[in-house]
């Protein structure tokens, strides 16, 4: 079996989840305490609330960190929220988002929201095809080691598998095999190549997998090659397992409390134009992508140095920085947005085995593949620039981010309970979002001396 590309995910769920037609609009859930959330959470999603009790204990224990990484000495604790309102190919997900900024999720929901009602996300996925590159230097004819190398490919290819035959039981295993001069020999000195093997991962990430394939074949890639081995290691520029999403919003859920929705829409285009013309603004455009991004992968127990050195490189690859989502006004008057990037995650291996909270992450999602994982983080990190975008190109983004800062303004000065909500509110009120400010309002609130 070949993996092919992916639309969405359609073999059966291993856990049960909101996939099996379970909503994930749940208006007024962030009025909820945490702990109807997650009751609300267990019924949505069907894992029992047993199972969901990890949450509350931070997902690790001090004993299972201290077999995934060394010199453990404790473990260190981030926020998980939920994004909700997600529908991607016509199904919904609750997104679990690890992450310390504020505004993050409530941002990205409103923006899945926004999208939803324009239809959804329409995602697919390249297969799981990972890079691994081989170097080899000291080549006396680049030409004749390339030819040598592409004439003795199946052979390369059967020793690839020979290295990897449970991947290649679970339907996995080398595709193809390219090579890329890298310098050419001169009179002076010999020449580099790069060898890439491309390897079918199935739903692991792959790292291991493809690093023990390029170790595996290095000794015969240099002796075809009259050269040497260098680096045998993957590459994060997984530019043969992208995945693209594009989304259509209509205009008056665009509209804001002072723009109508063809401002708003006209103002998200010009965004991205400077994004695409000013690599300063698109670093700051593809942050706000990875702003979705990265907390599902952090949830999901999945590498984000690697997604975001894939997301970065990827940015560039035509040799100049640019946005990896871009919007604009389409024929139909609505605003269309599209994304594509690398998404080198898995749904199996690695920190699964050993993190409680990213199985738990997993089964939350209930996702069936790691292209269907890729599919969801890439329209979460398509509905993060939306609402970025959106706030940036009308009010501006400290409104709504001072109201959610506010909250944690007021949890600092000490509030808990309804008085965060209280004391966030009043400090939003006031226009004057410091600590001082919140203390003072706290203690006014629970009728003790100003401090
Ligand atoms: C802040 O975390 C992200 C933004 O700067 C993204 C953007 O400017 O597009 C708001």
């Amino acid at each position: 079996m070949s993996h092919s590309k992916q639309k969405s995910g359609s073999s059966p769920d291993p856990v049960q989840s909101v996939g099996s037609g379970v909503s994930s609009r749940i208006p007024g859930f962030y009025k909820l305490s945490v702990q109807d959330r997650v009751s609300m959470l267990s019924v949505r999603s069907g894992l029992p609330s047993a199972e969901l009790a990890l949450l509350g204990e931070g997902c690790l224990t001090v004993e299972q960190a201290n077999h995934m990484v060394e010199n453990v000495v404790g473990t260190y604790s981030l926020p998980l929220g939920l994004g909700l309102n997600f529908q991607i190919n016509g199904r919904d997900y609750l997104v679990p988002m690890c992450v310390e900024e504020p505004s993050v999720i409530a941002a990205a929901s409103n923006a899945a929201r926004m999208v939803r009602e324009g239809g959804g996300f329409v995602a697919e996925a390249d297969p799981p095809l990972m890079i691994a590159q081989v170097q080899l230097y000291d080549v006396p004819d680049t030409e004749r080691a390339t030819q040598a190398i592409l004439a003795d490919k199946e052979a390369l290819i059967v020793a690839c598998n020979d290295a990897q035959p449970n991947l290649l039981r679970r339907g996995g295993g080398t595709r193809d095999i390219e090579v890329r001069t890298l310098e050419r020999e001169t009179e002076a000195r010999p020449g580099m190549l790069v060898v890439h093997l491309i390897v079918d991962c199935c739903d692991a990430m792959g790292a291991n997998l493809v690093n023990t394939v390029a170790e595996a074949v290095a000794p015969r890639l240099a002796e075809l090659a009259g050269g040497c081995f260098g680096l045998r290691i993957l590459s994060n520029l997984a530019d043969r397992r992208c995945v693209r999403v594009r989304c259509r919003v209509p205009l008056d859920v665009l509209r804001s409390e002072r723009f109508d929705g063809v401002a708003v829409r006209d103002g998200i285009v010009l965004a991205s134009r400077f994004a695409e013309l000013d690599p300063y603004r698109a670093a700051t455009h593809n942050k706000g992508i990875m702003n979705g991004i990265d907390p599902v992968v952090l949830a999901t127990g999945n590498d984000w140095r690697g997604v975001e050195a894939g997301a970065h490189a990827f940015a560039a690859r035509s040799g100049v920085y640019r946005p990896l989502a871009i919007w604009r006004a389409g024929s139909d008057g609505l605003l269309h947005g599209q994304i594509e990037l690398p998404m080198a995650i898995g749904t199996v291996g690695g920190t699964l085995r050993v993190h409680p909270g990213a199985r738990l992450g997993l089964q939350i999602l209930g996702v069936s593949s790691a292209q269907e994982l890729g599919m969801v983080m890439a329209s979460v990190g398509l509905a993060s620039n939306l609402a970025a975008l959106r706030a940036l190109a009308a009010e501006g983004i400290q409104q709504g981010h001072m109201s959610l800062h506010a909250r944690s303004v007021a949890v600092a000065a000490g509030a808990s309970g309804e008085l965060v909500d209280q004391v966030a509110a009043e400090l939003s009120k006031l226009g004057d979002v410091r600590k001082e400010r919140a203390e003072q309002i706290l203690a006014q609130l629970r009728g003790s001396p100003t401090v």
